[in-house]
């Protein structure tokens, strides 16, 4: 299916009047989705149970017949002010113990029971409503679970819940102390209902206590977000449903939610995420501001086609400056095509821009949208309008995906052990697998992120499972599947399920590599131990005793091995820099038989089907010649912005 273009649009926000021309101008512009309704509760449902249904009617009528295919949002991120009356209880708390006033969006928590069933009942009247209206082409599930903080809440209800939980998963209560190792510190629980949530404690928790706090936390989206489901598949069985989820968003397990889901989508703002989300020196923010970080919507990109399993979207895309970072630049003339083209050239259905029209009033109204808030264009208007043109010029049966020859195994339960014991001060999992996927991307690489109970990993020829805190699901045996190279570490199988140090010591798995991790340490950021030939170890090492059969393939000057080698698979004992990483990942090419190139800064490229695209993300006219025998494109040189294609 040729890929699309949509609009996030809020008709409760314009006069009814305006609807119309905002319809037809939508479909003149090349676009044919539309995503409605996520936050229009209180229009919908203005007092309990009473329905204001005419406008929505109206609204899903006249976009519709336009020719729009609609997304409807259930608009449970913003329950109306009524709802607390009902359920003053219903507030998230966060780790200070304050309730999360009402006032914004997202004011609710996961664990409580009343509120789950409005959301259940408020899908359900909507599901009976539209489900079989011929404009109803794809359900939203709430909005951007976990924005705002909001998976993990310390109230009554998620006392009460985790405490369920964790009788549920222990059983006995001794189980529970022998999991955690309460003997410490005198820890001990006689009784799960004398377990408290892990925050306010005098100094740190147990890490297993938290662990399991967060292991709860996160299936309460699960569980939340199936009710939904369930929900609207009792009076629509067919229309599809997505969810948006959000970047750099580790909190929850995307993976698990995204199993009752028929696609993931995701809300992509690169200009904010490099002010906002992105560890990077002045000079790198610098040089991209206006462009976003080359790798950074990619890396999302391609994490979410694995959450849909092979299904996604983009469902807002930046098209101007945002209200929300710490600074708000514009894009760089040539940027909001380019955004769409990155999207479109990792596989998404939809590339939909947030938002039709900037609104004049409330929380947004400095965030741009295609169109002013006087209803002239925009300047994104034009690029999404050249985006369209663009896509006009393939053909329908155009091919959209090709594996890629290089997985990273992403496990968001890794990246809670992290965050619960970092070890040192800013280390992070998403930032480690974020470092090593920018390495290969910088090599030209196209790049698969996969779950950690993926099962097959016979198509790739280089498989990373960097960090992964501990084996599940019969990783280790899953990984012989791939003939060509395997990477592990930093820090994989450093854990047992249970959050201790492994009896076998880490990395944990003798079957793959014959080493143990004997102790680690970590740096200060200025600290940088020379490689030998190149490079530097930084911010991280491990201090390794390999077994008879592993071979050396890097060390450090002060003769501690790096890069370890048995067979087929590897362990990386230390975070690197650029020059460190990229001699990595072209050894590991090298070994799994994968051609790479050195691109200059800026320069992506990607695999579309049988084509590929070459993004220039710099402020500089790249030469693409010298790469003419990796990858030969249609135009000698790429402006700034520019998105060129293979021939
Ligand atoms: C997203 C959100 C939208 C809007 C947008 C602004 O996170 O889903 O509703 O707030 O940010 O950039």
């Amino acid at each position: 299916m040729k890929p699309e273009i949509g609009v996030c649009y809020y008709p409760e926000h314009w006069p009814e009047a305006q609807w119309a021309t905002d319809a037809a101008l939508m479909v003149a512009s090349g676009i044919s989705w539309v995503r409605i309704g996520e936050f229009a509760w209180s229009r919908i449902e203005p007092t309990p149970d009473t329905f204001n249904w005419a406008w929505l009617d109206k609204a899903i009528a006249v976009l519709g017949q336009a020719g729009l295919k609609i997304v409807l949002g259930t608009p449970t991120a913003t329950p109306p002010r009524w709802m607390l009356k009902k359920y003053p209880d219903m507030l998230a708390v966060d780790a200070n113990d304050q309730p999360r006033k009402f006032g914004s969006r997202r004011h609710y928590d996961f664990s409580h029971q009343a509120y789950r069933e409005e959301s259940v009942r408020i899908c359900e009247i909507l599901a009976k409503r539209y489900g079989d209206n011929p404009h109803i082409a794809f359900w939203q599930t709430d909005n951007e679970y976990s924005c705002h903080d909001t998976t993990l809440s310390y109230s009554a209800a998620a006392l009460a819940g985790f405490r369920s939980w964790l009788a549920e998963r222990y059983e006995d209560i001794d189980a529970l102390n022998q999991a955690w190792g309460n003997i410490f510190w005198s820890m001990d629980y006689a009784d799960f209902a004398d377990i408290e949530l892990p925050n306010l404690t005098v100094t740190e928790a147990n890490p297993s206590h938290w662990h399991d706090f967060r292991r709860y936390s996160s299936a309460q989206v699960q569980v939340y977000n199936t009710a939904q489901v369930n929900a609207i598949r009792r009076y629509d069985a067919s229309t599809p449903i997505l969810h948006n989820y959000m970047g750099r968003i580790t909190d929850f397990d995307h993976f698990a939610v995204g199993q009752d889901l028929d696609a993931a989508s995701w809300d992509s703002y690169p200009l904010g995420f490099l002010e906002d989300r992105l560890e990077a020196d002045a000079e790198w923010k610098q040089a991209f501001m206006r462009q976003g970080d080359p790798d950074f919507q990619a890396f999302h990109h391609d994490l979410y086609r694995a959450v849909g399993r092979g299904r996604w979207w983009v469902m807002e895309q930046q098209p101007g400056p945002v209200n929300w970072a710490p600074y708000n630049p514009a894009p760089l003339k040539g940027m909001v095509r380019l955004w769409g083209w990155e999207a479109i050239a990792h596989g998404a259905e939809v590339v939909s821009y947030f938002r039709w029209r900037q609104a004049p009033f409330a929380q947004e109204q400095m965030h741009a949208g295609l169109l002013r808030p006087d209803s002239e264009p925009a300047p994104a208007l034009t690029e999404v309008k050249q985006l369209a043109a663009d896509l006009a010029a393939f053909p329908e049966d155009t091919k959209t995906h090709q594996t890629a020859p290089v997985a990273i195994v992403f496990d968001y339960e890794s990246a809670w052990t992290w965050d619960t014991q970092p070890q040192g001060k800013h280390f992070d999992y998403f930032a480690l697998v974020f470092e090593q996927y920018r390495a290969l991307r910088k090599l030209g690489l196209s790049i698969d992120i996969c779950p950690p109970d993926t099962e097959d990993f016979s198509a790739y020829q280089l498989v990373l499972v960097p960090g992964l805190m501990h084996w599940k699901h019969e990783l280790k045996a899953h990984l012989k599947t791939c003939a060509g190279a395997v990477l592990l570490g930093t820090r994989t199988g450093s854990k047992s399920a249970d959050f201790s140090i492994p009896q076998q010591m880490p990395p944990d798995c003798p079957e793959l590599i014959e080493l143990k991790v004997t102790h680690v340490e970590s740096l200060r950021p200025d600290v940088a131990i020379p490689l030998e030939n190149g490079g530097s170890v930084c911010h991280w090492r491990e201090y390794m005793e390999p077994g008879a059969g592993v071979k050396t393939l890097l060390a450090t000057e002060d003769g501690e091995p790096v890069l370890l080698q048995q067979g087929n698979v590897h362990y990386l004992g230390a975070q690197l820099d650029e020059t460190a990483y990229r001699r990595t990942m072209k050894l590991l090419c090298e070994q799994g038989g994968i051609s790479t190139v050195d691109l200059p800064k800026g320069l992506r490229l990607r695999q579309w089907g049988d084509k590929v695209v070459a993004m220039n993300y710099s402020l500089d006219t790249i030469d693409l010649r010298p790469f003419k025998d990796f990858v030969e494109l249609d135009v000698a040189e790429l402006p700034p912005a520019g998105v060129a294609f293979s021939l």
